[in-house]
């Protein structure tokens, strides 16, 4: 941590909320990233360590339980009471949505540009995000009504387009900070501190320092109305993929993004964000390749085990 304005208690009253919440919340007790991350040391080496996956013994049709951490994770399930139930009708909206953020984990998130009727610029992430579909490519994302209908939603539906830049690790802070619910004259671009970079099919701007943009224009949108009052709660966007851009030096050789060199930034839940720091691969089970071979084998395991019958 630099010098004294984060350190020096005098100073305190002189900087913001944001810098206080830091403190008492996100640096206070750990490690300094610098010094611990893996991602601070990425341009010397690959930020994510490729192990083996869990259980390379494991045959089709083997619970959980054959492996020891597969036993240690069950443990939390034995009985009844091990079970907390939210009945969804029942609960706080705001109990829903913790749980949700924080249960559906971790999210990918679109930190979307877009332009409004009168020429606002306008930046926000958005984490109930997903790619839909190839072919048309469609991607979408989900934005709460309430308290108020966000400038995203209106801008895309007046003007029709807009771009998805994903988040990677050096520009989170500054993806995070453009969260924030400014009024109209300010600007979100100049104080998160990000760069505009024309786009080529839409008219919607994309962030210089994103590796892989998105140029989209609006296919769609749904009102998820409230079944109980008619509300209009969220409004989500399906957007048509026109053009997408991706930086060069975070391509592999199959020319699609390295996720070590890409360095997407995930949502958790609450204020936590998430970083890729370990992977393991899993083939893709065939039916055509394997099927026979698992009929036989769910076969024999179906088949009593005479001699266990006996010992037991
Ligand atoms: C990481 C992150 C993810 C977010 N995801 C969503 C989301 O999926 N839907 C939503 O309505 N708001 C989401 N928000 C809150 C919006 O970014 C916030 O309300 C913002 O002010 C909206 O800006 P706008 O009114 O300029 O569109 C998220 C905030 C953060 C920090």
């Amino acid at each position: 941590m630099s010098s004294n304005t984060l350190t020096d208690p005098t100073k305190r009253s002189e900087i913001s909320k944001y810098k206080e919440d830091l403190i008492t919340d996100c640096l206070d007790g750990r490690p300094s990233f610098e010094s611990e991350s893996r991602y601070s040391l990425s341009t010397d080496g690959p930020a994510i360590r490729y192990i083996q996956p869990p259980n390379p013994e494991w045959e089709f049709g083997d619970p959980v339980t054959s492996t020891e951490l597969g036993r240690r994770w069950m443990e939390g399930a034995k009985h009844d009471d091990d079970w907390e139930h939210f009945d969804a009708e029942k609960e706080e909206t705001r109990k829903i949505y913790s749980l949700m953020i924080s249960g559906v984990q971790p999210r990918p998130i679109a930190f979307v540009s877009s332009i409004s009727a009168t020429g606002e610029e306008n930046i926000a992430p958005f984490s109930f995000f997903q790619a839909l579909s190839p072919s048309p490519p469609l991607i979408m994302i989900s934005a709460m009504n309430a308290p108020r209908i966000k400038d995203t939603t209106a801008n895309i539906q007046a003007t029709k387009d807009f771009t998805v830049n994903l988040i990677s690790l050096p520009w989170i802070v500054q993806g995070n900070a453009a969260s924030i619910d400014s009024p109209a004259h300010v600007s979100e671009w100049e104080l998160a501190g990000l760069t505009k970079e024309p786009s080529t099919h839409v008219r919607a701007p994309r962030v210089k320092e994103s590796a892989f943009s998105i140029e989209c224009t609006l296919f769609d949108k749904y009102d998820i109305v409230h079944p109980d009052t008619g509300a209009n709660m969220s409004s989500i966007t399906f957007g048509l993929i026109k053009c997408i851009h991706v930086r060069k030096d975070i391509l592999n050789a199959r020319g699609v993004p390295d996720p070590a060199k890409l360095q997407n930034v995930s949502r958790l839940g609450d204020i936590s964000y998430g970083l890729v720091t370990e992977a393991f691969r899993l083939p893709r089970p065939s039916w055509d390749s394997d099927g026979e071979m698992i009929e036989q084998v769910l076969k024999r395991k179906q088949t009593p085990d005479e001699s266990k019958e006996v010992q037991q």
